[in-house]
């Protein structure tokens, strides 16, 4: 017998926010070449400095985060977290309802490997930020995709999302604020979601990572806030509000009070187990930078610099013949349109590697996000605004090259 090394579930698995084209990238960067990275949401690469608050608790408490902590996580920071999470409106929270993480990558993958069975059916956004059909995937089960209408500000297709819940639908995943599409969701579709949600008996996991990165005065709702009665697990971290990506910080949060998150408690009790704990240095800062929301405003205001790279890259996507897009509400991305009528784009990942020899600027096609059409595109707007606008025209410029 042949033996393979690879799981045959790893067949399925990649991202392409680090695949062949960032590989390619890579490569060209080896060579001397300079490349727009626009591919990865991660600030401190774009001159993002963290916090002082957080650099001084790092700084001074470092040696208190040298032992293994509770599998849950450190005390302090737990009890920050239910702090934070009940302000949102969330209730009945205790610090036995909160698991640190390292990153909400790690949480998505726990929460999969606890609750996900071979088989069963996890609904998603299309597009999708990757890290939730790549969980699902490597817990066996299968990523079925609903749709979000960009007419409607991509928002769910809420007769989508009921059309494709079967008896082996175990979880919807909302990303709120979206990861690729940038939109902020009403609270009239929340509620839509809760009632299927709660019509079928299903969980939510609502991965709100970008919940404080929300521009023009808007307000992030909890989606737990809207539904108490349902088993709900809200996942948040530090990686974008306090630009440290590299420190690991994310966390989940079990509400409803219900059977199903009691046994999902004990699930995740196992699994945390089995990895000790999460990094303890990162779970210092978290009371710190809980309470520290003026930095997050500061970059958000309209002198502030994500406001800044916001305003430029709409404006001059608006301006280039041949695309289109949804301005988005936060976070650090867009999923601008092309026009495949009258531009020739049949394959947007050979758009992505096109755009890249020609302009050594690198983006994400949008089915690297599960979405059905290749006709869309992710730019995360991370670097100052006048290198974005200025790489958004060299993007219209290679577009024009395509023209039919
Ligand atoms: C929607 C979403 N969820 C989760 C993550 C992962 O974040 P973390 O750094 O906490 O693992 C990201 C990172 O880009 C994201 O966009």
């Amino acid at each position: 017998m042949q033996y393979k090394f690879m799981a045959e579930r790893m067949e399925n698995i990649h991202s392409d926010i680090r695949g062949p084209v960032f590989f390619r990238a890579l490569e060209m960067e080896a060579q001397g070449e300079k490349v727009l990275k626009l591919n990865t949401g991660n600030p401190a690469t774009f001159g993002f400095k963290m916090p002082k608050s957080i650099k001084e608790v790092i700084i001074k408490d470092v040696e208190k985060s040298l032992g293994y902590c509770g599998l849950r996580g450190m005390k302090t920071a737990q009890e920050a977290i239910v702090e934070y999470e009940t302000s949102k409106g969330i209730q009945g929270l205790t610090v036995d309802d909160v698991f640190i993480t390292n990153g909400v990558s790690e949480a998505a993958s726990m929460l999969t490997t606890a609750l996900v069975g071979v088989g069963d059916e996890v609904l998603m956004p299309s597009p999708c930020y990757s890290l939730w059909s790549n969980s699902v995937l490597a817990s066996g089960g299968v990523p079925v995709y609903y749709d979000c209408n960009e007419e409607e500000n991509w928002s769910p297709d809420i007769d989508d999302i009921k059309a494709k819940i079967t008896k082996k639908t175990k979880a919807i995943v909302i990303i709120n604020p979206n990861n690729p599409t940038g939109v902020l969701y009403p609270n009239s579709v929340l509620l839509e979601i809760a009632e299927i949600a709660r019509q079928n008996d299903i969980v939510v996991f609502s991965d709100e990572i970008y919940d404080r990165l929300v521009f023009d005065g808007k307000v992030h709702t909890s989606f737990a806030k809207l539904a108490p009665d349902l088993t709900v697990v809200t996942l948040n971290g530090l990686s974008k509000s306090h630009c440290v990506c590299g420190l690991r910080c994310g966390w989940i949060c079990l509400s409803g009070n219900t059977e199903k998150a009691k046994e999902l408690n004990k699930a995740l009790v196992a699994i945390a187990s089995v990895r000790l704990c999460s990094n303890a240095l990162m779970q210092l800062i978290i009371p710190t930078a809980l309470k520290d929301t003026e930095y997050t405003k500061q970059m958000l205001c309209e002198t502030g610099r994500l406001y800044l790279q916001r305003k430029a890259c709409v404006e001059a996507i608006n301006e280039i013949d041949g695309l289109s897009v949804v301005p988005n509400d936060g976070a650090f991305y867009i999923f601008p349109k092309i026009d495949t009528e009258r531009f020739n784009v049949t394959d947007d990942k050979a758009f992505a590697r096109g755009l890249l020899e020609a302009k050594k600027i690198l983006i994400v096609a949008g089915t690297g996000f599960g979405y059905k059409t290749p006709d869309h595109f992710r730019v995360v707007m991370l670097p100052e605004h006048q290198t974005l606008r200025q790489a958004m025209y060299d993007i219209g410029d290679y577009l024009q090259t395509l023209k039919k």
